[in-house]
């Protein structure tokens, strides 16, 4: 059985003054059958990893290069990553994709970079409206998570969030077949793409999750979590979204 995960973006949201929220989630999370994971600003890592480690929280990134070091001005490897405190990271979400370019091939890259140093990649697929429209929701996604799988990539150190681009940040949320569908894709396609252990690759739903619907998505067959963006900034949104996860 893959492990529940309750995993929080903060996109490039976050200061020191938001850390008091992982005071209130540590103070609160004592269930060791729901991995909790927030992914704070590259900025606020190792200050947010010094709050969540006590509390059995993890701590994420948010994207990573895929070289080691070198002349990268502005870029974090993934090492940086490890060293700061993090134990995850997400890669190809849909804005990065979208703002600068990502192609599968570079967040392939990034994921062998990333589990190289001991990190677990969050790859993070996903069609847009007219692509579900056309009929292409589970081609499209195929397609990325085929080209997005590095050769030889480690099973026990992979999650992959279904996110369709429409539901992120809109408040728009695939039906549970919809969602459903995609997962049961999801899991069929790894079992074809990944060497061992493919039924043990954690699968989250992401796009418009809050408290209100977060226990029907999680009851969904192949939803094993979720990856929450907006409703993740404050201890108040997502504790009921963690709960509702310990409850399925
Ligand atoms: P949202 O974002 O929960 O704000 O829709 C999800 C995501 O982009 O990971």
């Amino acid at each position: 059985m893959p492990r529940k995960i309750a995993a929080g973006n903060w996109k490039m949201n976050g200061t020191s003054s938001d850390l008091v929220e992982l005071d209130k989630l540590a103070a609160a999370h004592a269930d060791p059958s729901v991995v909790m994971l927030i992914c704070p600003p590259a900025t606020l890592i190792e200050r947010a990893d010094r709050i969540c480690a006590a509390a059995g929280i993890a701590v994420g990134g948010q994207d990573c290069h895929a070289a080691a070091s070198g002349a990268h001005t502005g870029d974090t490897s993934a090492q940086m990553l490890w060293d700061a405190g993090a134990a995850y990271v997400i890669l190809g979400h849909s804005e990065r994709r979208a703002d600068h370019g990502e192609t599968d091939a570079d967040v392939s890259a990034k994921i062998a970079a990333a589990q190289a140093v001991g990190l677990t990649a969050i790859l993070c697929v996903g069609e847009s409206l007219a692509q579900r429209d056309a009929g292409q929701a589970l081609a499209v996604v195929g397609a990325q998570l085929r080209g997005s799988l590095p050769d030889g990539v480690a099973a026990d150190r992979l999650i992959v969030a279904y996110e369709p681009v429409w539901a992120i940040g809109t408040g728009k949320v695939p039906t549970l077949e919809q969602i459903g569908e995609v997962h049961g894709f999801l899991r069929a396609s790894l079992a074809d793409l990944v060497a061992e252990g493919a039924a043990d690759v954690p699968l989250l739903y992401g796009g418009s999750v809050k408290a209100a619907n977060a226990a029907d998505i999680f009851g969904v067959a192949d939803v094993d979590g979720a990856l929450v963006g907006g409703a993740s900034l404050t201890a108040a949104d997502f504790s009921p979204i963690v709960t509702a996860l310990q409850n399925a």
